[in-house]
């Protein structure tokens, strides 16, 4: 079955769909993004995403390409035409077509570009790496000071992410100052006892929305919650680790740079997180 994506208005077949070359997310990375989960054909989290995506939107003065409710639109419609029973709908607004190059931002009235496309993975939510848990590696973390911006600037990420694949692990945690900031996309906790520790929001790291639902959960389940900084010696210390994102949602560490945690295996606070987060967004999704 071919792919059916959404460009600018219009639901095409993967390979007819097209965006300028002067595109400005194509020359300059000036674009933002999005990516919701879909579990049993229904978006997780929909609108955590929509309230992000206009905060980034804002953060960097572009226009919204159209309502929320248009958007929902095409998501479901996307999720229809692709058969999507779980994967993703990644989302992508650019500043759209100047009709050339240049470092200043184009007229107001030029039409942001708007893309969408689907990535169908079945049996997402039972991935039988969850059962094992990721080794991560830690690097340094050089990208820019606005990581609160969802942009489509993931070239270090990437890089990161290669390092991680290299070294034989399966993600790189970011170190800047000495702390941890994140993962290359995903956010970074650490587990002592009951206590879920994971980095404090600031224009440092980006302000997941599964974040934003785990920490919910967490001290609702009587989990003490504690935001603030910490090393990667700690974490190697730490009884567990796990990270966050829309697509791994809770997903366990059990290595950081070689060091095993605690048993070596994924933890109890870990596993309950990832259930509970997991049968929650679900009954909220839409
Ligand atoms: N990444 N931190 C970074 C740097 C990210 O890129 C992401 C998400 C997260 C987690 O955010 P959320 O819980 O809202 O997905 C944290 C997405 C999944 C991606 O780039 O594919």
């Amino acid at each position: 079955m071919t792919r059916t994506v959404y460009v600018n208005g219009q639901y095409l077949p993967e390979h007819e769909a097209t965006v300028s070359i002067f595109d400005r997310g194509f020359l300059m990375s000036d674009g933002v993004y999005e990516v919701t989960s879909v579990l049993d054909g229904k978006l997780i989290d929909f609108e955590g995403h929509c309230v992000r995506l206009a905060r980034s939107l804002s953060e960097l003065e572009m226009a919204a390409p159209c309502s929320n409710e248009t958007l929902l639109e095409i998501h479901r419609e996307l999720v229809r035409l692709n058969d999507i029973t779980d994967g993703m709908i990644y989302l992508q607004v650019t500043r759209g077509n100047p009709g050339d190059r240049d470092f200043v931002f184009p007229a107001e009235d030029t039409p942001p570009t708007l893309v969408l496309f689907t990535q169908s993975k079945p049996g997402l939510a039972d991935s039988p790496v969850a059962k094992v848990g990721w080794k991560v590696i830690s690097v340094p973390d050089v990208r820019w000071g606005r990581r609160d911006i969802k942009t489509t600037q993931l070239l270090y990420p990437s890089m990161a992410k290669m390092m991680a694949k290299k070294a034989g692990a399966d993600d790189a945690w970011l170190v800047e100052d000495g702390m941890v900031t994140e993962g290359t996309s995903n956010n970074a906790y650490i587990v002592k006892g009951k206590r879920i520790i994971t980095r404090a929001l600031s224009s440092d790291i980006l302000h997941g929305i599964t974040r934003a639902a785990v920490l919910r959960f967490a001290a609702e389940a009587q989990f003490e919650v504690e935001e603030r900084n910490f090393t990667i010696a700690e974490a190697q210390d730490a009884d567990e680790a796990f990270i966050t994102s829309a697509t791994a949602f809770v997903m366990p560490v059990v290595e950081i740079d070689g060091a095993a945690l605690g048993t070596g295996k994924p933890g109890s606070v870990t596993a309950r997180m990832r259930e509970l987060y997991l049968d929650e967004m679900r009954k909220a999704a839409i």
